[in-house]
């Protein structure tokens, strides 16, 4: 008997687009489809998959542990948390970079080695990237959103942030100061379940991966 396969997904458009992905390789979920419904977790009874939608960071958790085989999220989220668990496939959707950015001045702060203040929502990235990357000691200031504001009222010289489209930064008078990394969604895989449902995963992996090679 096959072991039903649970899969962490992010809670939003993050899921929404990783199920449009899933059922075109034949991984559908019709329970899930019912946008009214407060349900955590959904069964595909004839695939054996199980489905539960979670918020972004706690999707690496919930796989590290092996609450879930498989999770997807943003390589953001996965780079912040640091689990030790497989990451496995880029999915292409949720296209992004994580950027440094603030007002136009603040890009002769980035060039001296100068100790400044970096707001951001990745306290991690934003601490190994000055650190590893540029040598510069800088005081970092974990905010929860809106990290646009930090230079503007001036709590931070700079910010650590996710850009998509540059508008919240233009509408702030901000800009891209320095590019860290692109981003986009990945799926991760526990370590032990990549043994020992090793079979079943590659193929899965497989399916995926020739799915959005056609695309
Ligand atoms: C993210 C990010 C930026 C914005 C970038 O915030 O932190 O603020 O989107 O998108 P843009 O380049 O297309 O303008 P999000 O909306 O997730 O909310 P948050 O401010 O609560 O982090």
């Amino acid at each position: 008997m096959k072991r039903y396969l649970t899969f962490a997904l992010t809670k939003g458009r993050l899921a929404e687009r990783t199920m449009d992905l899933f059922s075109s390789v034949g991984m559908e979920c019709r329970e899930m489809q019912d946008k009214g419904s407060r349900k955590l977790i959904f069964v595909n009874e004839e695939e054996k998959l199980r489905f539960f939608l979670a918020k972004g960071p706690d999707v690496p958790t919930y796989v590290e542990y092996g609450a879930a085989d498989i999770g997807v999220s943003g390589k953001d989220i996965i780079m912040e948390e640091n689990r030790s668990i497989y990451e496995v496939l880029d999915l292409g959707f949720g296209r992004c970079r994580m950027c440094i950015a603030g007002p136009k001045e603040a890009g002769e702060l980035l060039q001296h080695q100068e100790m400044i203040r970096v707001a951001t929502k990745y306290p991690r990235i934003a601490k190994d990237y000055f650190h590893n990357r540029k040598h510069q000691t800088v005081d970092i200031i974990k905010l929860n959103g809106s990290i646009e504001l930090a230079p503007i009222v001036g709590l931070a010289d700079v910010i650590v942030d996710i850009v998509e489209t540059g508008s919240t930064l233009k509408e702030n008078g901000l800009t891209v100061l320095e590019d860290i990394c692109p981003l986009s969604a990945r799926m991760v895989v526990n370590q032990v379940s990549m043994r020992m449902e090793s079979q079943r995963i590659r193929k899965i992996i497989e399916r995926l991966r020739e799915a959005l090679k056609a695309d």
